[in-house]
């Protein structure tokens, strides 16, 4: 057998298929556990999962040591929601607090205010950008809202924001907002992009025909690159075009697909982005946040809200930087991006075909749809399924009650989030998850089923 048994060249090709001829080759069955172990065995990525810290079962108060080892590591399937912490994060930021303490922090050989150049081209690479068209400050939204300062420039005849019916909530708030601030209205310029009837997620046509059909009244399209509910990924690429060729500018919401999918704002001339960097990029909840202003509108005229940069022309983005960022959020990021450096997104995004390939491969085989007729639990996937329309998480729907199943599976020691109204999201972060997790992932499931059947009955 080849030394590499997985494919570089996945253009085209499809996850069972795949999977399949690697167990073929390997004489294995798939959802054998041993196929899992065999997978991590030979994957060049596997050594990245020592670079972060666990969480153990034992510090979550719901476990049931009858149920699992609870000095066992979380099967943990949240870095969709929130990413684990680096090693390297403690190290960093010791650092910077004994900076601080000497108040050496502004004038060591570092100076620690400003973002580190390193850390500044790793983050470009994954958001695919030039390093002067990105910064790392505030929060997503607030960075939202200043971009949109300078992109949403309301007229009569174009004053529309052009977003998806299930656009993150603070989201539609933020475009709300930004509408009632120019004194429009928000029922007539706020288009929130439905699916069809009975479909959860949107056909990639159904965007683009809208946007041709529309266009000359929408100012701003802000599309999110992963939606956070149904894990689809959008053609980023298509969209932006879609919106250039109808005068709009067109921004995106990367917060679930940065460090997840490959991005190239700057090859697709997208005009401004933004992200946080808590999710797949492992910073920490609240970490400082990064924004993108294409190269092209350097010197614009645009309105912004400007900071210590004033006239100062340097770099497209500055105009937009406007406080001093926390040294120690950047410490975060900075481990962050010493973790990214050690991959690229294209090889994290080929485990990802993989990993979250297996793990729809065990929820089609344990729980089938035919299972419906035998009055059998099911799994519905509401996630796309070709790989081109997903990131690493997928977005189960239960044909049982989903907070029981959560519950039972919390005890087992997994984690991972409930989504209201319906929804589980799971996402095996190719950083860290083991193909040894899914399945175990998939065997917690099997079982939460069985528990929470019998207490369902019995209720
Ligand atoms: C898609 C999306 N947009 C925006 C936000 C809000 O981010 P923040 O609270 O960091 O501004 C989140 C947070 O999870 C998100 O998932």
């Amino acid at each position: 057998m080849a030394s590499c048994i997985f494919d570089d060249d996945l253009k085209g090709k499809n996850e069972k298929l795949e999977l399949e001829r690697i167990s073929n080759e390997a004489d294995m069955s798939i959802t054998s556990e041993n196929f899992s172990k065999f997978l991590d065995e030979k994957h060049p990525l596997s050594f990245l999962r020592e670079e972060f810290i666990f969480p153990l079962i034992k510090y979550n108060e719901n476990a049931d040591s009858s149920l699992v080892n609870v000095d066992e590591k979380c099967i943990y399937m949240c870095g969709n929601s929130l990413g684990l912490q680096p090693k390297r994060t403690v190290e960093l930021s010791q650092q910077v607090l004994d900076m601080m303490a000497q108040d050496e922090i502004l004038s060591g050989e570092k100076c620690y205010t400003k973002p580190d150049p390193d850390m500044m081209s790793q983050m470009a690479k994954i958001v695919g950008a030039n390093v002067d068209e990105i910064a790392v400050m505030n929060g997503l939204t607030v960075n939202l809202h200043l971009l949109l300062v300078s992109f949403y420039r309301p007229t009569a005849k174009r004053h529309k924001i052009l977003i998806e019916s299930k656009a993150f909530p603070s989201d539609h708030y933020m475009a709300e907002s930004q509408i009632q601030y120019h004194g429009f209205d928000p029922k007539t310029s706020l288009i929130t992009l439905e699916p069809r009837p009975e479909e959860d997620t949107l056909r990639p046509e159904d965007i683009i025909d809208y946007i041709e059909k529309e266009g000359e009244s929408i100012a701003v399209i802000l599309f999110p690159g992963v939606q956070y509910y149904t894990g689809q990924l959008f053609d980023m690429e298509s969209i932006t075009n879609a919106g250039h060729a109808k005068g709009c500018w067109v921004g995106f919401d990367l917060a679930h697909a940065v460090g997840n999918v490959e991005i190239h704002l700057h090859n697709w001339n997208v005009d401004f982005a933004a992200w946080c960097t808590y999710k797949y990029l492992n910073s920490g909840p609240g970490c400082i946040a990064g924004a993108f202003v294409h190269e092209k509108h350097k010197n614009n005229n645009f309105p912004k809200f400007m900071g210590p940069y004033q006239g100062a022309n340097s770099t497209v983005i500055s105009d937009y930087e406007i406080s001093s960022p926390c040294p120690l959020m950047m410490a975060s990021v900075r481990a962050s991006m010493e973790v990214f450096a050690k991959t690229t997104i294209k090889k994290l995004r080929n485990k990802s075909f993989f990993l979250t390939g297996l793990l729809k491969y065990l929820i089609q085989h344990f729980f089938p749809m035919s299972n419906k007729e035998l009055n059998l639990p099911t799994v519905s996937i509401i996630t796309p399924d070709n790989f081109q329309e997903h990131g690493a998480q997928l977005s189960l729907v239960f044909s049982v009650p989903l907070i029981e199943i959560h519950k039972e599976m919390t005890k087992r020691g997994v984690v991972c989030d409930v989504r209201k109204p319906n929804v589980i999201r799971i996402a095996p972060t190719p950083l860290y998850c083991t193909f040894h997790d899914v399945f175990r992932f998939v065997e917690v499931l099997r079982e939460s089923f069985q528990a929470a059947s019998s207490i369902i009955i019995r209720k």
